[in-house]
């Protein structure tokens, strides 16, 4: 009976599986316990197994062979991610493609921008997001995700695709991003930690709701066609906040590598039941409004799911 009368109910469906691709053979993750730094030949087989247990959708993360000041690497057509989509397109692999659009894992110092004067420069940054973007598309990206926090992103890819044909590829924004200490693993993995200062003057301040739901607002107006939270667990509110206000738009979470580094810990540490706990901790992001979860979690969580462990 408490089945039948669940309000909240996960499915493998609402799931994103992130996939780092890189050109060096794959390695462990430290503190991502079963997530990898994929080859393109890897990436084809985790894809694989994501549309096997039903996800709907990967999000890939490149990590290029040689990384400089602009991050020119990231514009490469034959680069990491576009040599992935044009694999998983070939394959015929049924899963929305979906891309980061930044240049941190590409840019030497490990910013998220140009840098001027020592300072991210927002401007310079946007014709290189909206060039990147461009690219994915062209080797198949069904979804872009912007993800640099840079003011007016979305409209300078909005614009990028559109004269490029590409009317047809979505911008899933990274529109509140917070400036977060859960994003240390993911940093490791795909070696974009800050070489100097933080990222504080465009990722969002975690004391901020009000900036959170203005930061939507100019997203939907500049042409997003869906909006992301994240991290999630901490900000379980801000993603309440978000779905009361724009119930139409389509809303995602990222559980990021951190949330997710803390519950394997735990897990094998005995401390929690991990499945039940995981299980737990997506219900809660879906409950407090998020349609969508971008989660390492993605594939064993399906896989729960699947054989109905609960
Ligand atoms: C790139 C980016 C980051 C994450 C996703 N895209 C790192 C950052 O902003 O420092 C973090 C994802 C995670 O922790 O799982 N800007």
């Amino acid at each position: 009976m408490r089945r039948m009368v669940q309000e909240t109910r996960l499915s493998p469906a609402d799931f994103i599986y992130p996939v780092f691709v890189t050109h060096a053979q794959e390695g462990p993750i430290k503190g991502m316990p079963g997530i990898f730094r994929y080859t393109v030949e890897g990436a084809l087989e985790a894809a694989r197994e994501a549309e096997e247990a039903g996800v709907s959708g990967i999000l890939l993360f490149g990590i290029p062979e040689f990384k400089d000041a602009t991050g020119t690497p990231a514009l490469s057509a034959s680069g990491v991610i576009p040599k992935t989509l044009q694999a998983l397109k070939n394959a015929g692999v049924r899963l929305v493609l979906m891309t980061d659009v930044c240049i941190c894992s590409y840019t030497s110092h490990g910013h998220c921008g140009v840098i001027q004067d020592g300072r991210v420069s927002n401007d310079d940054t946007l014709p290189i997001l909206a060039e990147m973007a461009r690219i994915h598309a062209d080797s198949g990206a069904d979804v872009v995700a912007p993800s640099a926090m840079m003011d007016h992103q979305v409209s300078a890819i909005r614009n990028g695709l559109d004269s490029a044909g590409h009317q047809d590829v979505s911008i899933l924004s990274y529109s509140v991003k917070y400036a977060s200490a859960f994003y240390g693993p993911f940093r490791d993995a795909a070696g974009g930690a800050p070489q100097f200062g933080d990222r504080k003057t465009h990722q969002m301040d975690p004391c901020n709701t009000q900036e959170a739901l203005q930061e939507v607002a100019l997203d939907i107006k500049e042409g997003a066609d869906m909006i992301m939270v994240k991290p999630a667990l901490a900000y379980l509110d801000v993603i309440r906040q978000i779905r009361n206000r724009w119930p139409q738009m389509p809303l995602m979470a990222y559980n990021v590598s951190g949330e997710y580094a803390m519950l394997k810990a735990a897990a094998s540490q005995g401390y929690v039941d991990e499945s039940a706990a995981t299980l737990e901790v997506l219900t809660g992001i879906r409950r407090a409004g998020a349609q969508t979860m971008i989660t390492y979690h993605a594939l064993e969580a399906a896989r729960w799911l699947n054989h109905s462990i609960l």
